[in-house]
């Protein structure tokens, strides 16, 4: 049923450019301002998109005015886009997460165009849900989503975040937001979390399969974890029988958190081992002062965040993960992420290779790896497939 005030109401119908339907038809959900026939109002409610020749290709969410991507397809061809449809994808978002059978209470719950709701994000930390914004048309659907949280979830609190605003503040939207910090499991880890002033959702959810493997490798290795964040890879491998973790970040409270987590996890707190400051610098600094370790976690933020950021930002890779080879042992073992979502593997890789040929060191790759599966990606939008993770021996 439509009402006044409905956010289901589309607003209008535009029209793609001859030929730019052919990427709709396979399921990609972008369709770019460069292909659109008609111009788009300033309206944020949905719209109906069609082909030159007036097929219905789907209903689509606005994006952010004058941003080039200007549509996010939300039903497909003559699905209807209505409260039924958005519960039907958080359902399925929600009985999916339930088979994969995720060792955490924290994990992501809907992964945006991976779970067919593009633009939005929603993360659970326990009791608390943590929805993302990436675009303002979704605000009109807080009222349904915080209704299914809470009810189909159980979530007794949920949060809001809006990436598409900036540095928007949290909104408690149920229930209230914590004072302090709330705690999590992630396997046999516990790890604090700062839902309201910390980066990301409150954690980096994409690498929780990542710090298992790393806590399986750990045993017996002295450990650099260089970007750490709250320290999650230290605390994993610590937990897996490292013998010592150094932790590295610039920022004064992910390494007050990354303290926390030691504490949390009856780890003792070594002042030593929290080095706050630029990892590049730090990274010299360790290698000038003969500092020699078996593992190093390389998880830097991302590099290259538009296509103008390219070569700097490869360049970068090849930088920190030089040093990083330089700090490891023979036989070490090199963790080293690129979560740039214009960095595509091979892109990657080469830098690495690059940084091995600078460092005069042979690096075999064990496994390369990603976000873990409460991250889908659909084949049709591969721009979603922003993590690689490569393991590698090096010698
Ligand atoms: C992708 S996150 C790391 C996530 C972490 N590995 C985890 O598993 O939770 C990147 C981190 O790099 C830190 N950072 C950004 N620029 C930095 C720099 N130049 N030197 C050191 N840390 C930096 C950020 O504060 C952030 O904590």
């Amino acid at each position: 049923m439509v009402t006044a005030g409905d956010p289901f109401r589309v607003a209008g119908r535009v029209w793609l450019r001859p030929g730019r339907e052919a990427s709709v038809r396979r399921g990609h959900p972008w369709i770019y301002r460069g292909s659109l026939a008609t111009p788009l109002g300033s309206s944020s409610l949905p719209v109906e998109v069609s082909s030159q020749a007036g097929e219905r290709l789907g209903v689509a969410l606005p994006g952010s005015s004058g941003a080039s991507l200007a549509l996010r397809v939300v039903a497909w061809g003559n699905e209807e886009w209505s409260a039924a449809t958005l519960q039907q994808r958080l359902r399925t978002a929600v009985s999916l997460r339930e088979r994969l059978g995720i060792d955490a209470d924290a994990y992501r719950l809907v992964h945006a165009e991976g779970d067919g709701l593009p633009g939005l994000v929603v993360d659970r930390y326990g009791v608390y849900a943590v929805v993302e914004l990436y675009e303002a048309a979704w605000e009109a659907y807080l009222d349904h989503l915080a209704q299914f949280l809470g009810t189909a979830v159980g979530c007794a609190a949920v949060l809001v975040r809006r990436p598409y605003a900036g540095r928007a503040p949290v909104e408690a939207r149920v229930g209230a937001a914590p004072t302090g910090v709330v705690t999590v499991r992630e396997g046999q880890l516990v790890l604090p979390v700062d839902l309201v002033k910390g980066q990301k959702t409150g954690l980096f959810l994409d690498q929780r399969e990542n710090r298992r493997r790393v806590a399986e490798l750990a045993a017996g290795c002295e450990v650099l974890n260089l970007f750490s964040y709250s320290g999650g890879f230290a605390v994993a491998a610590l937990l897996g029988g490292a013998v010592a973790a150094v932790n590295v970040d610039a920022s004064g409270d992910a390494l007050a958190l990354a303290r926390e987590a030691y504490r949390r996890n009856g780890l003792p707190v070594v002042e030593g081992d929290f080095l706050r400051g630029d990892a590049f610098f730090l990274a010299r600094e360790l290698v000038a002062a003969g500092r020699r370790f078996d593992l190093v976690v390389v998880d830097p933020p991302a590099f290259v965040k538009r296509k103008g950021d390219l070569a700097r930002g490869l360049a970068g890779y090849r930088d920190i993960n030089h040093k990083a080879l330089r700090l490891l042992r023979p036989g070490g073992i090199l963790v080293t992420a690129s979560c740039s979502a214009l960095v595509g593997e091979a892109q990657f890789a080469g830098a690495l290779q690059a940084a091995a040929v600078d460092a005069g060191r042979r690096v075999t790759v064990l496994e390369r790896r990603g976000a873990g599966p409460d991250h889908p990606v659909a084949l049709a939008c591969p721009e979603m497939e922003h993590l690689k993770v490569l393991f590698c021996r090096v010698t």
